[in-house]
């Protein structure tokens, strides 16, 4: 087979996907009008050519609008279930969710309302396909210490549901070093960790995220290839880096596909994984971002499936699980 087939029918994982971020034009018009919500676009179309992004933060202004519309648990399905169809399509097996509570509490919607939500659609994709998956809550970078602290209080009651703890939103002055105690409190909890690291950010975030926040993975971290020692270590570590390549020429941090790290941070052995972020506003979903490298890269067919097996072996999953995907 071509490996453009070979790319799209491999099973595999996504790791690095925000579930706010899945939502699309459509869907946000529709919610808009079934809550009630007011938006500042007239029309779906003119909301889309908003999404022409210099850099992380003029993506974040529109991301946290759109998210806007999210009122009530049936919100949080629809979007959830959504993203899980296509997914599902993409041969998609398995998937960790990012959500962001405080875009949601600070609108006066309840931490119950969106994690049932979602949760209920990740357990209809169980039943329906025998998709597994599992939330990671992020705290968001541009608040406080104490905010995650008090967002942290508020997920206890739902902690089964909660697989891990990330750290994201506008990344540039807000160094992981920042979260050190809240970071600490959840790996006392048993949560897994992560946080984003190296996307616009020097890659100094990465090693205070890898040494005081104790992070299991990194997002992102393609700016790793600046310190060829710390580049070293994650390959050493076996450190998986969660990279999103439409995500990274939307939002500026290449220039162009042809011009991205992720095959020269694979081919010097580090545990590279490829995830679509915010699929909505980046140009697409898991398929689609393989298809971009395999286009505008070398990708050989090794490559490919280590991809796809990088994904497996980075998910927060038991080993049987995982022996069964791999
Ligand atoms: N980076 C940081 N914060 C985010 C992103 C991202 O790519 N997507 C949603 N929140
Ligand atoms: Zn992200």
């Amino acid at each position: 087979a071509a490996l453009i087939d070979v790319v799209k029918n491999m099973p595999k994982a996504e790791l690095h996907i925000h579930i706010e971020g899945s939502l699309e034009p459509e869907l946000i018009f529709a919610l808009a009008q079934r809550n009630g919500v007011a938006l500042s676009y007239t029309s779906i179309e003119a909301l889309r050519a908003a999404y022409a992004f210099t850099d992380l933060q003029s993506f974040l202004d529109i991301y946290y609008a759109g998210a806007s519309v999210l009122l009530t648990e049936q919100d949080f399905y629809d979007m959830t279930w959504a993203y899980l169809e296509r997914a599902h399509a993409d041969n998609v097996l398995h998937t960790e969710l990012f959500f962001d509570p405080q875009t949601h509490t600070a609108r006066g919607v309840e931490f119950g309302v969106f994690v049932s939500g979602i949760q209920r659609a990740l357990k209809d994709a169980y039943t329906k396909w025998s998709m597994t998956g599992g939330l990671i809550m992020c705290f968001l970078r541009h608040l406080s210490e104490e905010e995650a602290f008090l967002t942290l209080e508020q997920a206890l009651p739902y902690r089964e549901h909660i697989i891990g703890i990330g750290l994201d939103s506008s990344e540039r002055g807000h160094p992981p070093e920042k979260f050190v105690r809240v970071f600490a409190r959840c790996k006392e909890l048993g949560f897994h960790l992560v946080a984003h690291a190296g996307e616009e950010g020097p890659p100094a975030y990465i090693e205070t995220a890898l040494d005081l926040l104790r992070v299991e993975r990194i997002d992102h971290g393609v700016r790793c290839i600046e310190d060829p020692i710390l580049m070293r270590r994650l390959a050493h570590e076996t450190m998986p880096l969660t990279v999103c390549p439409l995500s990274n020429i939307k939002l500026c941090v290449f220039e162009k596909m042809s011009q991205h790290n992720l095959l020269t941070l694979l081919d010097a052995g580090l545990v590279i994984t490829v995830n679509s972020d915010d699929p909505a506003y980046f140009g697409g979903y898991m398929n689609d971002n393989f298809v971009a490298i395999v286009e505008a890269l070398p990708v050989q067919r090794h490559h490919a499936q280590q991809l796809a097996r990088n994904s497996f072996t980075a998910a927060f999953i038991d080993t049987d699980l995982k022996q069964k995907y791999l």
